[in-house]
C-alpha cells in the first residue's frame, strides 16, 4: 500500500510549491489541507503516514493539532514546519511528541531526509503494533499482577484513562499499588517516551514543597543563588504524579488549583508565567471527604483533581490473586538473593492466604521478601513467614487457620495460645472502644489478670480508642 503524507499550511501557494518538492522525490499519496480543522477531518477517513504542518494557523495552530493527532492516533507520525522566530513553539512541539522540526525557508534536502525518515517510522510502529496483535499480546505496560475481576476490571479502567488527559486521583489502602497504578496510565499513554516525574509530598516542609513543584527565580528567597525551573517543568510533555497528595498545606493546595485551571505556573519571584502541558496524577490513602469537611482539604481542588477516580481493591478483595502474587514475589527475590531452590511448603502457602493484610501488597511483598532473606533450608514454612510478618495488634489473626500447628508440640501450643489471647483480648479491647475495665468484664475475667495479659502480648489500649 502507498504511503500517505497530508501536508497543513494556511498558504496555498506554498503547498502546492511544497507538493512538488517532495513527490518529486517520495513514493508516497500527498494531500493538502489549509487549516487544521480541515487537516482534523482529513485524518480522520485518510488515516496519513505523516502529517508536515506549520504552526501558525488561524483556526487549530500546530501545537494543537499535534496534541489532537496524537490522541487520535499515536502511530501518525507529525513534523513540524516554523518561520522565523518561533523556535521556542517549536522545541515545545518537539517536547509534545513531534518527531521533527524545520525553519523556513528550508533545505529541500533536508525535508524531504526527514519526510522519508518520518515514513519509515510509522511504518515501523504500525508493523511492531500488528505484530504484538497477532501475538495476542496486548501492547498493555502494566506491572499488575492478578486476574481477578477487581484487577482486570481497575486495568482496564486504567488503560481507558491512559488514551486521556484527565487528570486521576487514585485512591485506595496503604500498599495497595496506587503508584503502580499511576505508572501504568503513564507507561501506557501517548506519553511514555518521557519519564513521569513523582514527587512524595508529604516529605517536604511547606515552603520547599512550593518551590519543588513551581520552581524559583534567583533571589527569591535567601539561599535562592540560581533559577530553579521545578517539578511542573520538568514534566512538562510528561506526567506528573503528586503522591499522597492529602498532606499538603492550603496554600499550596491554591496554587496547584491554578495550575490545573490555568495550564501555567508562576515561580516564586517571578511576575511572568510559563505555560506548561503536565498531565496531572494524584494519589491518596486519606479520606478526602473528611479532610474537607474539617477545611484541611479545598473542595474545589477536589472536584478538580476527581475527575477521573479510581480506587485499587485491597488484597482481602483480591485474595484469590495471592498465590499468584506469591509466586511473582518469591521469583523476584530468589533470584535477587542467588536462592532459587527456595519453596513454600503447602502450610506456608496457607498461611499467606488467611491472613489479614492490613498492610495489602506491599506488606505480602515485604514478608515474602523477609523469609527469603531469612529461611534456612530448601522450605519456607509459616514459622518463617511469622518472623518476617511485622506483628499487627489492631487487626485480629484469624486464629481458625491452623498452618502453625506443626513442629515441636510446645512451642505450637504456646504460638496457639499467643494468637488465640492476642485475638480474645484485642476484639473484647475492639467492642469496648479500648476501655479495659469493661472489656475484661465483658470476658468475664478480673481487671488485673485482663491487663496483665495485655502487657505479656503487648497489646496497648489506646489502639483501640476511637
Ligand atoms: N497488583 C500488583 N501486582 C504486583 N505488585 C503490586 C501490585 N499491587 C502492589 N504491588 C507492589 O506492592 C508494593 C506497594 O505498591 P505501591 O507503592 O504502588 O502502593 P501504594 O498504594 O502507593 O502504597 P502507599 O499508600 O503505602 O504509598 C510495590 O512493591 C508494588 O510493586
Ligand atoms: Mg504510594
Amino acid at each position: 500500500m502507498k504511503r500517505q503524507l497530508l501536508i497543513v499550511d494556511d498558504e496555498e501557494d506554498f503547498l502546492i510549491l511544497l507538493k512538488k518538492v517532495i513527490s518529486k522525490e517520495c513514493i508516497c499519496d500527498i494531500a493538502l489541507a489549509t487549516s487544521g480543522s480541515q487537516a482534523l477531518e482529513m485524518i480522520k477517513s485518510l488515516q496519513p503516514d505523516v502529517v508536515l504542518t506549520d504552526i501558525k494557523m488561524p483556526d487549530i495552530d500546530g501545537l494543537e493539532l499535534l496534541k489532537k493527532i496524537s490522541a487520535f492516533d499515536s502511530t501518525i507520525t507529525t513534523v513540524i514546519m516554523t518561520g522565523y522566530g518561533t523556535i521556542e513553539i517549536a522545541v515545545q512541539a518537539l517536547k509534545n511528541g513531534a518527531y521533527d522540526f524545520h525553519q523556513k525557508p528550508f533545505d529541500n534536502e533536508k525535508i524531504i531526509g526527514s519526510i522519508h525518515r518520518a515514513l519509515e517510522r510509522t511504518h515501523l510502529v504500525r508493523e511492531n503494533k500488528q505484530l504484538l496483535r497477532r501475538l495476542g499480546k496486548p501492547p498493555l505496560k502494566t506491572n499488575f499482577i492478578g486476574q481477578s475481576k477487581p484487577i482486570v476490571h481497575t486495568v482496564e479502567l486504567l488503560s481507558r484513562l491512559a488514551t486521556t488527559c484527565a487528570t486521576v486521583l487514585i485512591r485506595g489502602e496503604s500498599g495497595t499499588g496506587k503508584e503502580v497504578a499511576a505508572r501504568a496510565i503513564h507507561n501506557m499513554s501517548n506519553r511514555s517516551g518521557k519519564k513521569m516525574v513523582t514527587i512524595n509530598c508529604p516529605a517536604l516542609p511547606e515552603h520547599i514543597l512550593e518551590s519543588e513543584l513551581f520552581g524559583y527565580v534567583k533571589g527569591a528567597f535567601t539561599g535562592a543563588e540560581t533559577d530553579k525551573g521545578g517539578l511542573f517543568l520538568e514534566a512538562d510533555g510528561s506526567t506528573l504524579l503528586l503522591d499522597e497528595i492529602a498532606d499538603i498545606p492550603v496554600s499550596v493546595q491554591t496554587k496547584l488549583l491554578r495550575v490545573l485551571q490555568e495550564k501555567e505556573i508562576q515561580p516564586l519571584g517571578q511576575t511572568k508565567t510559563i505555560k506548561v502541558d503536565v498531565r496531572v496524577l494524584a494519589s491518596t490513602n486519606q479520606n478526602l471527604e473528611e479532610k474537607m469537611a474539617r477545611g484541611e482539604f479545598r473542595e474545589d481542588l477536589f472536584y478538580r483533581l476527581n475527575v477521573m477516580p479510581v480506587t485499587l481493591p485491597t488484597l482481602a478483595e483480591i485474595a484469590e490473586d495471592i498465590p499468584l502474587l506469591v509466586h511473582h514475589f518469591l521469583q523476584e527475590f530468589t533470584l535477587e538473593y542467588e536462592r532459587e531452590e527456595l519453596e513454600f511448603t503447602p502450610e506456608a502457602m496457607q498461611f499467606l492466604m488467611h491472613k489479614r493484610w492490613k498492610g495489602n501488597v506491599r506488606q505480602l511483598r515485604n514478608t515474602i521478601n523477609r523469609a527469603t532473606l531469612l529461611c534456612r533450608d530448601q522450605f519456607i514454612t509459616p514459622e518463617d513467614l511469622m518472623a518476617s510478618v511485622t506483628f499487627d495488634h489492631t487487626q485480629p489473626e484469624p486464629v481458625a487457620d491452623c498452618a502453625f500447628l506443626s513442629g515441636n508440640y510446645k512451642d505450637a501450643k504456646e504460638k496457639t495460645i499467643q494468637r488465640f489471647t492476642t485475638a480474645y483480648i484485642t476484639q473484647a479491647l475492639q467492642k469496648n472502644s479500648g476501655n479495659v475495665s469493661s472489656a475484661a468484664k465483658q470476658s468475664g475475667i478480673d481487671r488485673q489478670v485482663f491487663q496483665r495479659l495485655m502487657r505479656r502480648y503487648s497489646i496497648i489500649s489506646k489502639d483501640f480508642r476511637n
